[in-house]
């Protein structure tokens, strides 16, 4: 089987947490990595994990909510590894807030961070995509883009929520306008996932309030970055070559 092997990938946000186990499985898949990450240090772990299990990585360190560091990362991917198969878009994050709370720049931070770099590292890739008419783009949305009760009612989370629905009508209409040139865009919305840095809250959830992740779960567990790398894999490989437009939950049921 295909699947990845031999294609060549941008992960963002490959330096902690899903991003990282998104890069280190595609790697491990077969796929050369290019990394991109605001967190230099991390990027650098990512990519010596990878070339220590005999992968190709290169990691390029910059802001990707800002068009000149997405664009270099893309260029840097081309130039250095000779094209680009798959993109996958990771970067993203939260403030939460009440609604009557909320701080202006606090909503505005959520929906460029969210936003910003999956539009400008895809406005950066497809054209060279478009020239070898294939390619597959995967985006991070959340489960929260139908809305998450255990911060709605504990933290508030509209922004997020709002952002992470922005990225499913995202894929929605860039998969249309890709469609002509076998470019697939599909997008993974994961549930309550224990990583390293949301890992810790989410149990404390769980000890502490009534509406928490495993009781508004049907599967009654938070999910493992693996589960969440293993529907990306699915949707970067060749054989995922007729889905598109698709928000895949990852979310255990909910
Ligand atoms: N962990 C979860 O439970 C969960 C659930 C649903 C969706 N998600 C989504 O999955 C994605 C990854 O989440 P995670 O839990 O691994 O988060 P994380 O914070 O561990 O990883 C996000 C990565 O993005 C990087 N980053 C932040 N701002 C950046 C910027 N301006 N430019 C470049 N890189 C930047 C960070 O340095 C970090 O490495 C996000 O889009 C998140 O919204 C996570």
């Amino acid at each position: 089987m295909p699947g990845v092997r031999d294609r060549v990938a941008v992960v963002t946000g490959a330096a902690n947490g899903l991003g990282r186990e998104i890069a280190l499985l595609l790697a491990r898949e077969g796929a050369r990595v290019a990394l991109g990450d605001l967190d230099a240090a991390g990027l650098d772990k990512t990519a010596a994990a990878i070339t220590a299990a005999g992968g190709a990585a290169l990691a390029v360190a910059g802001d990707l909510t800002e068009e000149a560091p997405a664009n270099r990362l893309i260029a840097a991917c081309v130039e250095r590894l000779g094209r680009i198969d798959i993109l996958v878009n990771d970067v993203g994050g939260s403030r939460n807030a009440r609604i009557w709370e909320m701080k202006v720049e606090d909503w505005d931070f959520v929906l460029r961070l969210n936003l910003r770099p999956t539009f400008l590292c895809t406005r950066a890739a497809v054209p060279h995509m478009m020239r070898r008419r294939s390619g597959r783009i995967i985006c991070m949305s959340s489960g929260a883009r139908e809305g998450t009760p255990w911060t709605a009612y504990y933290a508030g989370g509209s922004a997020y929520s709002a952002a992470k629905a922005g990225v499913h009508g995202f894929v929605r209409d860039v998969a249309l306008e890709l469609a002509e040139y076998e470019i697939t865009v599909n997008a993974v919305a994961p549930g309550p996932i224990d990583t390293e840095r949301f890992g810790p809250g989410l149990k404390k959830l769980n000890e502490t309030v009534e509406y928490s992740p495993n009781h508004m779960t049907p599967l009654k567990r938070l999910g493992q970055p693996f589960e969440v790398a293993h529907a990306v894999l699915f949707l970067a490989s060749d054989e995922a070559s007729y889905v598109t437009g698709h928000t895949l939950a990852v979310t255990g049921g909910r």
